[in-house]
């Protein structure tokens, strides 16, 4: 094959949290994202207890999708988008996550944007959770530590299936689901308590989070049998330091403690490598009987996956030249650049990705994220000249064709993250530029929220509107 599929999702990626704003309009409740102050490059955002007047919190307004988003998807529309991928507000659905009834106006919202999409041809594709679950669920039950969230976000998905099954066929999840281990704020409403034992909680949400998953993609499957349900994986691509077989080790462990994840999405088992992990750590997890089944029955039908940069492992814990990246790095690679945040960039990484990933799991793939967080110049003019992105985008989609024609990879899609500008998950800041379209904002939260296409809004039309051979 020497041409994209025809029916290839080329699109854009976003998440509810980060450009939606309207933080407590329409019923909705606060989220986990909602108490985060803004952080900027090197400094962390905190996350405090509850809404502390006077303090910017970044993600209130965002880049106030929640009222333009008719305006946005016409623009989308524009460059010819066949996807969008976004994800659904937890809590304008279930304000505090453990009601048994949904917010009608919430649905209400989701249901025209959906509409919206359709009407334009645009397939949405939708994260289930998304950074964004209910502050209240943390507050009452101790996020994803507890059990009883399975029950709560199965009532949401059912909610969310049933009332958008004629509207939405594609889902994820849970966002980069291996970012509980290590960062599991975002992802599972986790701050650790005094003397907590880290790796224990993560590890055990981790696994009430892929019991959930598989009972998701099960219950999916029951209420229209054509949905096609995936994982969401955060791949972090890496590379030995050396050909010192220590460093090849330590890299191999690193990707096997990832891909756990991705071996019980995609095989309903958790590999025997992790129960050693386990043992070695002295981890023992709660589970019940009937896990094992439903592991088993849920098995997701493509891998989705974020890519943005790569790094090196090796085994010598004293090296102190960390590399930066979407919050799982590991060392600098002295052989490529990084961006102004640091993160190293790497196009060829991605159809390493791609290759790995298909070897092992051989189902297809979608890469829901991939991007470069640059700093934009609004001209006078009205002009954004961000030849850069240009740049990396095209250099990744040159990789991406290496890896379909040449390797045999089957790629499902390609959604470069945040297609309109919008708030860094890990900073905070609005000046870490995603987009095709520049939203007028700055850091502190001054501007107009005015839309101007950039210039690689006229580059990525023509990539899509020639399936990716002008590119
Ligand atoms: C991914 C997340 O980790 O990376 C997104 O799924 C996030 O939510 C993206 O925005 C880019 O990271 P950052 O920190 O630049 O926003």
């Amino acid at each position: 094959m020497s041409r994209l599929p025809d029916d290839f999702l080329w699109g854009g990626a976003v998440a509810a949290n980060q450009i939606e704003g309207g933080w407590n309009r329409g019923g909705k409740g606060i989220s986990v994202s909602d108490v985060l102050t803004a952080g900027s490059h090197g400094v962390e955002r905190q996350i405090t207890d509850g809404i502390i007047e006077g303090l910017y919190y970044p993600n209130h307004e965002a880049s106030g999708f929640h009222s333009r988003y008719k305006e946005d998807i016409a623009l989308l529309h524009e460059m010819g988008f066949k996807c969008f991928r976004t994800s659904i507000a937890w809590t304008r659905i279930f304000p505090n996550g453990d009601e048994e009834e949904p917010n009608e106006e919430g649905l209400l919202f989701y249901d025209s944007m959906f509409d919206t999409c359709l009407q334009y041809g645009i397939q949405p594709i939708v994260t289930i959770s998304h950074f964004e679950m209910p502050y209240h669920l943390v507050k009452e039950y101790g996020g994803w530590r507890n059990r009883k969230l399975i029950d709560f976000y199965m009532n949401y998905c059912k909610t969310l299936f049933i009332r958008y099954k004629d509207k939405v066929k594609y889902w994820l999840t849970f966002n980069e689901i291996n970012m509980i281990i290590r960062k599991p704020w975002k992802p599972g409403g986790i701050k650790f308590l005094e003397g907590e034992n880290k790796l224990q909680t993560e590890y055990q949400a981790a696994h009430y989070m892929l019991v959930a998953s598989a009972k998701a993609v099960k219950l999916g499957k029951e209420i229209n049998p054509d949905f096609m349900i995936g994982g969401m994986f955060l791949h972090p691509t890496s590379y030995a330091a050396t050909c010192d077989p220590a460093d090849v080790m330590a890299h191999v462990k690193k990707l096997q403690q990832a891909y756990m994840f991705l071996d019980v999405h995609v095989r309903g088992v958790y590999p025997r490598s992790h129960y050693k992990f386990l043992e070695n750590n002295q981890l023992v997890i709660e589970t019940l009987p009937e896990d094992a089944v439903t592991l088993k029955e849920g098995v997701v039908d493509y891998i989705g996956f974020s890519y943005y940069s790569s790094s090196v492992v090796m085994a010598d814990p004293s090296n102190q030249n960390k590399s930066e990246g979407n919050e799982i790095s590991g060392y600098k690679n002295p052989l490529l650049k990084g961006s102004e945040w640091g993160w190293q960039i790497d196009p060829v990484g991605l159809r390493i990705t791609l290759n790995w990933l298909y070897d092992k799991y051989q189902i297809p793939l979608f890469i829901v994220e991939n991007g470069l967080g640059a700093v934009d110049t609004l001209e006078e003019d009205g002009g954004i000249h961000d030849s850069y992105r240009i740049d990396y985008l095209r250099r990744h989609v040159e990789e991406i064709k290496k890896a379909v024609f040449e390797d045999g990879v089957e790629v499902m899609g390609y959604t470069p993250w945040g297609c309109i500008d919008l708030i860094s998950a890990g900073t905070g800041e609005m000046k870490k530029r995603y987009g095709f379209i520049y939203v007028d904002k700055d850091d502190k939260g001054n501007g107009t929220l005015n839309r101007y296409k950039k210039d690689s809004f006229y580059w990525y039309r023509e990539c899509i509107r020639s399936n990716g051979e002008i590119i």
